[in-house]
């Protein structure tokens, strides 16, 4: 990657939204009948998810980012023993082992689901232990707390359950077993992570109490789902990679069209405008399904900027790109509250901290975040022989330092660039394309 600071304009065609993308895939094993799901982001870790509800009976019709998906017919499961690839796919995992739990006929099917190695070391003792304590049938087949692991049909009842971490992906997997559990299942805590379980279950005619809000949420089961048709909004998070970048480099104007506004999910924006940008929302439509609209981010004079826990949920995906973002704000930057990067698909902490640190960034690790100085130059090496990052086999890492080598005085290479794939096939050649 060759050192630019040339400004990036025009509109940038931004993929559907990786969270709504899985939800989509995954809730066809609740519906009673077809259902249709446009702007469907085709990325490594959504196809997981596609491919399990195949696996288990799903019919699937998928062309030009429309998928149509026909529930499988419960009598014809196969029986014996399935093994679901998650991939690198967090969500995928956490919300499948929720979803089965109390979905599958108790005594006929096991299912084995098992992932990569960064999956495999990350907890899903956070799912499996309140599943467990709702009745689930989960057991570990090599080390406690982590894939891979084997489910089989339970007769599950509701429970109160704490979520300990603001976690989404915990909190679906709760309001997802607790569908076909008996009685009332309370899911305290769980109102700053984002709500697209919710959102959809209300598409299938499912009213999730408490929602929306930011208590505690509640269901009776068991309850049957209807199906849905969705519009799957430009993905935030994939959308921020560019939207820093123009931020950052003086001449910028990038327009993303129907983008997701979600208010769980807008954290960045927030952050941009605070940090400087210029920020214009328009033609916002789509509530109350998925709110979207129109986003442009252009340069504006930069100044350091603070994000503290109670916003972390709302950006915990751009905190990459905008530990980036802060290397150019005059002053100091602090990110707090975001221990919960520690254990994304990878330690996202250190990963950005050696990361930045070798293309000369004036960056503290913190147990939960970053200290950072801004503004730097940032360095490299020539185009003969560049600086080369490790990023850890993380796409997110990837795409954030990606943008950083726009504002680098050398060259950065990245030692694996394929990762990318797991979120945004493509981001690339639209970086490439919006360079002018
Ligand atoms: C996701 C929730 C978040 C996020 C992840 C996708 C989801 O994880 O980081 O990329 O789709 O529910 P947590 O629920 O662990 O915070």
């Amino acid at each position: 990657m060759q050192a630019a600071n040339a400004p990036l304009r025009g509109v940038v065609p931004v993929p559907g939204d990786k969270s709504i993308s899985h939800r989509a895939a995954l809730f066809v094993l609740l519906a009673n009948t077809r259902c249709r799901a446009r702007g469907w982001l085709e990325s490594q870790d959504t196809l997981c998810s596609l491919e399990a509800v195949k696996a288990l009976g799903a019919q699937v019709i998928h062309e030009n980012g429309a998928l149509e998906l026909v529930p499988p017919d419960l009598s014809e499961l196969p029986s014996g023993s399935l093994s679901i690839d998650c991939g690198n796919s967090g969500t995928t995992t956490r919300l499948l082992c929720g979803l089965l739990a109390g979905w599958l006929p108790p005594g006929d099917l096991e299912v084995v689901l098992s992932g990569d190695a960064s999956l495999s070391s990350r907890p899903m003792g956070r799912v499996v232990d309140p599943l467990r304590s709702m009745g689930a049938d989960i057991q570990y087949l090599e080390k406690d707390g982590h894939l891979p692991l084997c489910l089989a049909g339970a007769d599950l009842h509701g429970e109160v359950c704490r979520l300990n971490v603001p976690s989404a992906q915990v909190k679906s997997a709760m309001l997802l077993a607790a569908l076909n559990a008996s009685g009332k299942t309370v899911v305290r805590g769980a109102g700053s992570s984002r709500d697209h379980t919710e959102r959809l279950l209300a598409t299938m005619g499912i009213d999730v109490g408490g929602f929306p809000g930011t208590g505690d949420l509640d269901l009776v089961g068991p309850l049957k789902a209807g199906s849905y048709e969705v519009q799957v909004p430009a993905d935030p998070s994939s959308a921020a990679f560019y939207q820093v970048a123009a931020a950052m480099i003086e001449g910028s104007c990038l327009r993303v069209e129907n983008q997701s506004l979600n208010e769980g999910r807008a954290g960045a924006l927030a952050v941009l405008k605070r940090a400087g940008a210029k920020v214009v929302v328009s033609a916002r439509r789509g509530a109350p399904g998925e709110e979207m609209g129109d986003v442009e981010v252009s340069f504006g004079p930069l100044r350091a900027f603070q994000i503290g826990a109670p916003e972390i949920p709302s950006l915990i995906d751009e905190l990459p790109i905008l530990a980036v973002l802060a290397t150019q704000a005059p002053g100091v930057s602090l990110i707090t509250g975001a221990e919960e990067l520690r254990v994304k698909e990878s330690d996202r902490i250190a990963a950005m901290t050696v990361a930045l640190k070798k293309v000369g960034a004036d960056i503290e690790e913190l147990s939960d975040g970053w200290r950072i100085t801004g503004p730097t130059v940032l360095s490299g090496g020539t185009v003969e022989q560049p600086v080369i990052i490790g990023i850890v086999g993380d796409h997110r890492i990837a795409m954030a330092m990606a943008v950083a080598a726009l504002v680098s005085e050398g060259t950065i290479a990245l030692d694996d660039d394929e990762c990318v794939g797991v979120s945004y096939p493509g981001f690339f050649q639209t970086l490439e394309r919006a360079i002018k």
